[in-house]
């Protein structure tokens, strides 16, 4: 039996490893410790997951909670280390780019354990973003890489990672989404919200960058004020988002905007299906890029660059940047043109945890 650590932490990171820690069982030849590092702790931003995609149960939970990064990630390396003293894995499954990817990582690879990153190789280019920091610092340590697209495999070798080490295995984020498809089709949420399929927007904003400033979420705030008249316009806010509103004094803005509702953080299979019916994605969100991709539907994304550069030549995405102007401009361009019919990207089949899973027990 090949012993592993499968390690999630936040939202992101639960719909990455359900496929994985499934494709290990059934194996018959890996015996899976699952953690929850707990960087995500909240009902809606955590248990709402693990209920829907029938994760099991972690078998551990750091139960780190919400701190600046140092001490998140200090904690999260405190509390693991114990863990794989105790347990004596002979692999470490880290997914993502969070603060517990790398946090878990690091204690992996200093123990003399052999680490393998999920999602390895994307880059933004950008490191003031937290999750560039995390993504090349996890890459820089694994033994294993396991790459969603073409340019991870180039940004791979180009920093020197040695090509035996690295396999374009295709996303365990789409092997979650194709096999919850068909349940997420029966979600009333439309129903439920009295939405019509294509007559309403989804909006998702979470990133420092885009809600932490006053300056800039006023500007993505004028945007919105533009969007929300065109269609309904649906807003599952995440906690730092909310928290930011009241800080920043955005709040009553928020409410004159008549024909936007703000939710609270939803479900996997309510949103899947929220998403897949929607006329357009406006998101600072690194995975729904990939998801609108493959669901066909138009997304908007308010960055200037992307680690996910497939999504925008075989996808449905478009950088918006956080000038109004662009963002509304490019909103009417999705609204008066159909989603082309473009390739979708390889192996993107439903099967990436399964490759996983088979060259694991190779080795
Ligand atoms: C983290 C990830 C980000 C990912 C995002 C998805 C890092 C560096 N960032 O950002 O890549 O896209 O998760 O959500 O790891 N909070 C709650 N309840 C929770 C969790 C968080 O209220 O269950 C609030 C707390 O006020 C906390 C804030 O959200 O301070 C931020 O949480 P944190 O985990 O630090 O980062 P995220 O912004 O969620």
């Amino acid at each position: 039996m090949l012993k592993t650590v499968a390690v999630c932490g936040a939202r992101p990171n639960f719909m990455k490893i359900a496929p994985v820690v499934e494709a290990f069982a059934q194996t018959g030849r890996m015996q899976t410790l699952l953690v929850h590092t707990g960087q995500h702790y909240d009902e809606r931003m955590s248990r709402l997951f693990f209920k829907d995609l029938g994760i099991p149960e972690p078998d551990i939970n750091l139960g780190v909670g919400s701190a600046s990064h140092a001490v998140q990630t200090a904690e999260i390396m405190r509390r693991f280390e114990p863990v794989l003293l105790d347990h004596q894995p002979d692999w470490v499954v880290v997914v993502g780019d969070v603060n517990s990817t790398i946090a878990c990582g690091l204690v992996t690879t200093k123990l003399g354990i052999k680490l393998a990153h999920v999602e390895a190789g994307l880059r933004s280019f950008d490191r003031t973003m937290p999750e560039e920091i995390n993504r090349l610092l996890t890459d820089a340590i694994s033994d294993l890489l396991f790459v969603t697209e073409p340019s991870g495999l180039e940004n791979l070798q180009r920093e020197g990672i040695p090509d035996e080490k690295v396999h374009l295995v295709g996303n365990v984020m789409i092997d979650t989404l194709k096999a919850n498809l068909e349940k997420a089709g029966r979600s009333t949420i439309l129903k439920d919200m009295d939405l019509q399929p294509g007559g309403y927007n989804v909006v998702t904003l979470h990133r420092p960058s885009n809600v932490d400033h006053v300056e800039t979420f006023s500007r993505i705030a004028d945007a919105l004020e533009v969007i929300q008249d065109d269609l309904p316009t649906i807003f599952p806010m995440h906690p730092r988002t909310v928290n930011n509103l009241s800080r920043l004094g955005l709040a009553d803005r928020f409410e004159r905007m008549k024909r936007l509702r703000i939710l609270e953080p939803m479900g996997y299979l309510d949103f899947l299906k929220l998403m897949s019916e929607a006329a357009v994605v406006l998101t600072d969100s690194g995975g729904m890029q990939e998801e609108t991709t493959i669901l066909g539907v138009w997304c908007l994304t308010v960055r200037e660059n992307t680690e996910r550069p497939i999504t925008l030549t075989s996808g449905t995405n478009t950088l918006v940047g956080t000038d109004p102007a662009r963002i509304v401009s490019a909103y009417r361009r999705c609204r008066s043109a159909s989603v082309p019919d473009a390739p979708m990207p390889d192996k993107w089949d439903g099967q990436a945890a399964g490759r996983i899973a088979e060259i694991m027990c190779s080795r």
